[in-house]
């Protein structure tokens, strides 16, 4: 089988855990942890980055460190993993969804605006499938209404807006290093963020909320969202593979293009000409003209050897989400949507092999 994704680990991975092992700082101490978050915020061009657990629980801490509670609102995209919504929730405030931009399938801009009431507090731009958010239009937004901006970055370490990393726009960036994302630490996130006062109160917060300077003093109600020194050992040397992971992802994109640009039927993904995508999943829609539809060909692929993922679906569908509004774009994109294998790993035999069975499945 053709994997959709996965890890791409090596020697220097595995010499690191190896290191973090045998001396013994296995839990959040210890001297990866700080070397990752350096890592990770000279990348993202930020003063600051705060490792976490996992990247919902870096979306939740940087909630909480911006104050969200009850009564609030943040507006969000439907068309999002269920963390983004989840960790509104968690804050006791209310996500208020919006539609995607057909183009590029992230938060539509012009929408957002719309959704605005009294009580809304933050935005949730999640950079979708690694094309990034329209940020110049969501950060005037934000400056006009004294809102906070959270970048959800889960999938989109690397993507860039008009040249700046993705993460270094909003209050906070939220990254998740899952092991099906570009840069992997098994389970993991990152809070990055120019502020340092910020940043403070996260690792506060992280850690059971216990005052820095006073052990077992605990100023505020805090969690343990802490990321382990093994963790951080293998996201080291994830770090220093990240741009030619992000480098291999356009390639793998390129390549795809190229191919499947004959297929009728088979709409391809846009790169808008401010952004610079990273590719997380190469995702394409399955439009009527194809001859079947995308569960068919899903259901083909499979048989034939080929690992594929259905766009995420609108979390505004699920039961503890359900609204009355509609939001036709985020459902159209996911009905039509599928991952083709994408990870960096991909061999250009396999690619083409995957171009061909896409091909074959829709005469
Ligand atoms: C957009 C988005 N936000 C948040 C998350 C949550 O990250 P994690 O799985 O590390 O908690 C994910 C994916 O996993 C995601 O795709």
């Amino acid at each position: 089988m053709i994997p959709v994704g996965g890890p791409s680990l090596g020697r220097e991975e595995f010499g690191n855990l190896v290191e973090a092992f045998v001396s013994g700082w296995i839990s959040s101490k210890g001297p990866f942890v700080g070397r990752f978050e350096r890592l990770v915020a000279a990348y993202c061009g930020v003063r600051h980055a705060v490792s976490a657990s996992n990247g919902t629980a870096a979306l939740h801490l940087a909630l909480k460190a911006l104050g969200i509670g009850p009564g609030d609102e943040v507006i969000v995209p439907a068309l999002s993993f269920i963390s983004t919504a989840n960790v509104v929730s968690y804050c006791g405030a209310r996500p208020v969804f919006v539609d995607s931009h057909p183009d590029y399938w992230c938060m539509d801009p012009g929408l957002v605006q719309e959704s605005i009431t009294r009580r809304t507090k933050a935005i949730i731009p999640v950079h979708a499938y690694g094309h990034p958010c329209d940020m110049r239009e969501i950060m005037r937004i934000a400056r006009d209404f004294r809102l906070r901006v959270v970048e959800d970055c889960a999938e989109a370490i690397g993507s860039r807006y008009r040249g700046r990393m993705a993460g270094s726009f909003g209050d906070v960036g939220c990254f998740s290093f899952y092991a099906n994302k570009t840069v992997t630490t098994g389970e993991g996130g990152m809070c990055v963020t120019n502020d340092r006062k910020l940043a403070d109160k996260i690792s506060v917060l992280k850690n059971y909320g216990m005052s820095p300077g006073r052990r077992y003093w605990h100023d505020v109600i805090g969690f343990n969202y802490r990321m382990t020194n093994l963790q951080a050992a293998i996201g080291v040397a994830q770090m220093r593979k990240a741009n030619s992971f992000v480098r291999r992802k356009r390639e793998i994109a390129k390549a795809y293009g190229e191919r499947l640009s004959g297929v009728v039927g088979i709409t391809l993904p846009k790169e808008m000409p401010w952004a610079k995508s990273s590719f997380w999943m190469y995702s394409v829609l399955v439009e009527r003209k194809f001859g079947t539809g995308r569960d068919t060909l899903m259901k083909s692929l499979s048989k034939n050897g080929v690992e594929t993922r259905p766009l995420l679906q609108p979390i505004n569908l699920m039961p503890p989400y359900r609204t009355k509004n509609r939001f036709p774009v985020a459902e159209s994109l996911s009905k039509r949507g599928v991952s083709l294998p994408s990870g960096v790993d991909l061999s250009e035999r396999d690619l083409e092999k995957v171009c061909r069975r896409v091909a074959n499945a829709g005469k």
